[in-house]
């Protein structure tokens, strides 16, 4: 039966998310023919701005975030025609009438909550106060949830107060991605990689996640936050999970959640001495990225002392059965030479070398899932290069591209997410468990941060971050995979 036609509220209709990716990627679903007949999309926000201004504004974003391509004037008129715009005070108890006379009876109210974390509770306190949340209500909490495990926890009561568990999708666009998707069907739907997916093959794994822009427009929130909070505790931790978990029997709502929790509740907690050998923050400074000046981050955020951590880089363990004595080595960073996300699992080398007069060495063979941008997986491994010469040892790879392979780009990871809210499955979102128990894990690496006044260390803008990283993988004797050696 065709999917109910739905109603989709964005709290900060007008803001930096809204306008770059929930405008857009609805948009996309909606020339695709996805969203349901009847459906309509409400910017909700004090934007002093009326329906028809709204649409002006839309009608602008879309034009900078959406290709040239596929801006046809039948679907823009559609699409546009769709919106409403009401102004509503997120804390206050007024103006919610208005809200409540564009919400039709017969279609499903997704209220999205593209704002303050601070203000998810008070939202969903009015949005019960007024009679506007139906059984079939879903609401969707952008990330972080909270700062720290106290204020998660505050804020997951508060929403759960009014909407049940079933009924709240928190979103990680990274579970979006097709790539991050794809990395379970890769496990889990080839026999080749699961027998050697342990740590009797597997020497350690490497999660990186590198950035090229710096904190832009964002400089206000991200001050308060940083790059544990911001990526750490959400998106790799998320990332390591599909990488760590074991086989769920099904892949269902609450199946591979259960699964990824496990991984979570195994991650070893950190000691304060931990902290200090296994954990390196760095903040950008001025430098070169693709050949233009960029400010640095005190700068950008116009903090003088900001101590905020614009990258960070931490030794994980998985204490389990499946990943003992495999460390998981995780980075993040704003402002790097380049974007590029990637796991790097990386087996142990073969036991016995046996070309004693071969030229060149054996690498360790590394499977590289790359996450963005040329979503791909690449299988390193050792040859022969041919001659008829003695042998030599040269490295050589096998590498999939997935455009190349399916001749068709990846959709943004907000266009799957949305489409799976308005659908009402859940698999892909964090339950409250996860991002609880993430938040547990993270607290005692920001508490002993606080406590002994950690001070990043500067790293130039467009480089690989602080040399700090490198010594964190190098005091064990191995290396940051930064791309095959020519
Ligand atoms: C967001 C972070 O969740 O993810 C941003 O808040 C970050 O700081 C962004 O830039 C990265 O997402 P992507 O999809 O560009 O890798």
């Amino acid at each position: 039966s065709p999917a109910a036609p739905c109603t989709v509220v964005v709290f900060g209709g007008t803001g930096d998310l809204a306008v770059r990716k929930l405008l857009p990627a609805l948009y996309l679903r909606d020339h695709d023919g996805q969203l349901p007949p009847g459906s309509r999309i409400v910017g909700a926000a004090r934007a002093g701005l009326d329906t028809d201004g709204y649409r002006d504004k839309v009608r602008g974003e879309l034009a900078r975030f959406v290709p040239a391509h596929l801006l046809d004037a039948g679907t823009l008129t559609r699409f546009l025609d769709r919106l409403d715009y009401v102004s509503v005070d997120f804390a206050g108890g007024d103006d919610w009438s208005a809200l409540r006379d564009v919400l039709a009876p017969d279609s499903v109210r997704v209220f999205y909550l593209a704002c303050a974390p601070s203000l998810f509770g008070p939202i969903s306190h009015h949005l019960a106060r007024h009679g506007l949340v139906e059984p079939t209500s879903r609401v969707v909490l952008e990330k972080p949830i909270g700062r720290d495990l106290a204020s998660a926890r505050a804020i997951n009561d508060a929403v759960g107060e009014v909407f049940d568990e079933s009924q709240i999708f928190r979103i990680d666009h990274y579970l979006g991605k097709e790539s991050v998707q794809n990395l379970l069907v890769t496990r889990f739907a080839n026999t080749l990689l699961e027998p050697l997916w342990n740590s009797t093959w597997i020497d350690h794994v490497q999660i990186t996640v590198s950035e090229s822009l710096g904190v832009g427009t964002r400089g206000g929130y991200y001050d308060t936050s940083g790059a544990l909070r911001d990526m750490l505790q959400n998106h790799l931790l998320q990332v390591l999970c599909l990488v760590a978990m074991e086989p769920p029997t099904v892949v269902d709502r609450e199946t591979v959640r259960d699964e990824k929790l496990k991984v979570l509740q195994a991650l070893r907690p950190m000691t304060p001495d931990d902290v200090e050998r296994f954990t390196v923050t760095g903040q950008y400074g001025p430098g070169l990225v693709d050949g233009g000046a960029v400010p640095g981050y005190r700068d950008e955020v116009e903090n003088p002392d900001s101590r905020t951590e614009t990258f960070v880089a931490v030794r994980a363990e998985v204490r389990n059965w499946r990943w003992a004595g495999v460390p998981f080595y995780l980075r993040t960073g704003k402002r790097l030479e380049k974007r590029s996300s990637e796991i790097v699992v990386q087996f142990k080398d073969v036991p016995h070398p046996m070309f004693p007069r071969a030229e060149g060495a054996t690498e360790p063979n590394r499977l590289v899932i790359r996450l963005q941008p040329d979503e791909g997986i690449c299988l390193h491994m050792t040859a022969k290069e041919p001659g008829p010469g003695g042998i030599r040892l040269r490295p050589v790879s096998l590498d999939l591209n997935y455009v190349d392979a399916f001749d068709r780009p990846s959709p943004d990871a907000y266009e799957r997410l949305l489409m799976d809210v308005v659908r009402g499955d859940p698999t892909l979102f964090m339950r409250r468990d996860e991002v609880e128990t993430a938040w547990a894990w993270v607290e005692p690496i920001l508490q002993t941060w606080d406590r002994t006044g950690r001070v990043p260390r500067r790293y130039p803008a467009g480089t690989s971050g602080p040399t700090d990283a490198i010594t964190l993988i190098e005091r064990d004797g191995r290396a940051w995979y930064e791309g095959p050696s020519s």
